[in-house]
C-alpha cells in the first residue's frame, strides 16, 4: 500500500464546511478516507457533503465554543483515525482594543481546539493523528494583533505538549500564511480583504496569496507521515523569511 494513503480511515474535521477544512476533506476522500464534517451552518455542511460525494461524508452541525456540544459530537462519532480543527471566526486589534476583541482569538481558536482534543482523544486510534490550526502571524506578527499572535504561539506550544501527552497518537500544527478562502475576520468588506491579499503578496517570497488546496496538502502530509509529530509546518509562501 502507498504510504501516501488514507484508505479505509476516518477523518474528522471541525470546521470542514468551507476553506482549508473543506479542501482537506476533498483531498482525504481522494486518498480513500471517509470524512465527518462539523460546523455551525447546516446549509454549508449540506453543500459540502454534496460537493464531496454523499457516500464519503457525514455532517454534524455544532458550535465548537460549546464544550457540551463537542463532547456529544465525539461520543456520536466514535472511533476514528485523524482529527483536524480549523473551525474559528474572530477579530483582531491593537493592544488598546476592548477585552472582547483581545480575548476573541483565544475564545474562538485556542479553547475550541483544546476542548476538541480533550473530548476526541479517547476515540482516536493509536495509529491516528491530530492537526491543530495556527497561523503564520504568530511568528511574524502584524502591528494590530498582539493577542492574535500570542494565540497562535499558544496553539503551536499546545501541539508540542499534546504530542508528548498523547503519544503514540501524533500531534502536529499547520501555521499557514494568508490563504484565499471565505474567511472574513467576521465581516471585513471584500475590498478590505482584497487589499490585505495584495499587501500579503508583497511581503512573501512567492509574490502571491496561497490556495486552500496548498494548505490542505500540508494537513494531509501531517496526517499521513507516520514519523512526524510535535512539528509545526508553515505553508506561507516564505512570509516568515521576508
Ligand atoms: N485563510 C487564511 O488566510 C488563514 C491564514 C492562517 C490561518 N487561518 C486559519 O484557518 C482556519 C479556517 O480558515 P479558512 O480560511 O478555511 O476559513 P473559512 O472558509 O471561513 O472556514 C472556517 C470553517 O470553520 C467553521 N466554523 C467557524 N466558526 C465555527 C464555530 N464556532 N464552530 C464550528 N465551526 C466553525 C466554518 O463553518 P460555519 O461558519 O458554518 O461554522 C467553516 O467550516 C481559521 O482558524 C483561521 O484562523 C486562515
Amino acid at each position: 500500500m502507498s504510504i501516501y494513503s488514507l484508505e479505509n480511515q476516518r477523518v474528522v474535521i471541525v470546521g470542514g464546511s468551507s476553506g482549508i477544512g473543506l479542501a482537506t476533506a476533498r483531498q482525504a476522500v481522494e486518498l480513500g478516507a471517509s470524512v465527518v464534517l462539523a460546523g455551525r451552518s447546516l446549509e454549508k455542511l449540506e453543500h459540502a457533503k454534496r460537493e464531496i460525494g454523499p457516500a464519503h461524508a457525514d455532517i454534524f452541525p455544532l458550535n465548537n465554543r460549546d464544550e457540551e456540544q463537542l463532547q456529544d459530537f465525539f461520543e456520536h462519532v466514535g472511533s476514528f483515525e485523524h482529527l483536524f480543527t480549523p473551525g474559528a471566526s474572530y477579530v483582531r486589534g491593537p493592544i488598546t482594543s476592548s477585552a472582547e476583541v483581545a480575548h476573541s482569538c483565544f475564545d474562538a481558536k485556542f479553547w475550541p481546539q483544546y476542548n476538541s482534543v480533550k473530548y476526541a482523544a479517547p476515540f482516536i486510534k493509536p495509529t491516528g493523528s491530530i492537526v491543530l490550526m495556527s497561523g503564520a502571524f504568530g511568528q511574524r506578527p502584524p502591528a494590530d494583533g498582539a493577542s492574535y499572535a500570542a494565540c497562535n504561539g499558544a496553539i503551536e506550544s499546545l501541539g508540542k505538549a499534546l504530542a508528548v501527552e498523547l503519544a503514540p497518537v501524533r500531534v502536529n500544527v499547520i501555521s499557514p500564511g494568508t490563504i484565499r478562502t471565505s474567511f472574513n475576520w467576521e465581516g471585513a468588506e471584500q475590498e478590505v480583504r482584497e487589499q490585505s491579499y495584495e499587501e500579503y503578496a508583497r511581503v512573501n517570497l512567492t509574490g502571491r496569496v496561497g490556495t486552500a488546496d496548498e494548505a490542505a496538502h500540508t494537513v494531509i502530509y501531517l496526517m499521513t507521515n507516520t514519523y512526524t509529530t510535535g512539528s509545526t509546518l508553515f505553508p506561507d509562501g516564505g512570509y516568515i523569511l521576508r
